[in-house]
């Protein structure tokens, strides 16, 4: 498995013990530990602990119903958690949210700006929402960054679901944030634009030092742009590690087929009992 060569350095300095970005002894960017929440008697999310470090992308996989999009929405503080924590640039979430929030963003395929305004109206409402400086010019730059420049004055509800997903992503880069979470951002992207996609997240962590929480069912999508994986299942987490760790442990040869074996297992305690030692 080729991680792209900033994923590799990355995880040189992970690998050495909790050194992020330049060197420095930084605290995560994201810290998730024992997050729970239940919707009735479902556990949707099941007392799951990982960390997202400084410039760090790391993905979030399982199969439908696992519990990342829950996992996502507590970390946006859009759910509240059963039980558990979210500590985000190191501060609680909950007692912290909108400083904390000016500083994040995110995008879903999933989830549409207002339908009724132009592509620029959406983007100057949430600029200033978010306090962009020199709001005309980023709106232009992140445009451009998305090839979308030429949909600038198109109503945002009339443009179809693969504008209307790079529009969500022109959004959630407006504010330059420091912690980004991408909910699934290529799901409705032809594989052109998908590959473009993958380009600009790697880019930004590239040149801003980004650190990024990735949702996808797409495994080129992950081996492309995260360092590490954390593989969710029926709301745990089975395994955390890099590509090539999570192949070594569950002795598959690509991550598709640890993917499929683990959905159909239906059994959690069956693919832990393959742990290596
Ligand atoms: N508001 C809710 N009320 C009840 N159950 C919910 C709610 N939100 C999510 N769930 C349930 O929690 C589980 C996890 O859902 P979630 O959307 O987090 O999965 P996911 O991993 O994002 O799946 P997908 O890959 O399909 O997007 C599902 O069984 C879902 O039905
Ligand atoms: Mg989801």
């Amino acid at each position: 498995m080729n991680l792209c060569p900033s994923a590799s350095a990355y995880v040189v300095a992970h690998c050495r013990g909790p050194v992020y970005g330049n060197g420095r002894m930084d605290s995560p960017v994201l810290q998730v530990s024992s997050l729970t929440k239940a919707f009735g008697e479902v556990r949707s999310v099941d007392g799951i602990s990982f960390e997202v470090g400084k410039g760090e992308i790391l993905g979030l996989l399982g199969a439908n119903g696992a519990g990342k999009t829950t996992a996502i929405n507590m970390t946006l503080g859009i759910v509240t958690p059963t039980d558990g924590s979210v500590r985000v640039f190191g501060e609680d979430l909950h007692t912290n949210r909108i400083s904390i929030l000016r500083r994040m963003n995110f995008c879903s395929t999933y989830t549409q700006l207002p339908g009724n305004l132009r592509v620029w109206q959406n983007l100057k409402v949430f600029g200033k929402v978010y306090r962009v400086p020199n709001l005309a010019n980023r709106i232009d730059e992140v445009l451009e960054m998305l090839e979308i420049s030429h949909l600038k004055n198109r109503i945002s509800g009339e443009l179809s679901a693969g504008e209307g997903t790079r529009l969500n992503l022109c959004k959630a880069l407006l504010n330059r944030p420091e912690l980004l979470l991408l909910d699934e951002p290529t799901a409705s992207l032809d594989p052109d634009i998908a590959d473009k996609v993958r380009k600009v997240v790697s880019r930004i962590r590239e040149e801003e030092g980004t650190s990024i929480l990735y949702t996808s069912h797409n495994m080129r999508d992950v081996e492309e742009v995260c360092d590490r994986i954390v593989f969710m299942h029926k709301g745990k987490i089975l395994f955390t590690g890099t590509a090539d760790e999570t192949l070594d442990h569950f002795k598959e040869d690509s991550l598709e087929s640890v993917f499929i074996r683990v959905a159909r297992s239906g059994d959690i305690e069956s693919q832990k009992g393959e742990v290596a030692p």
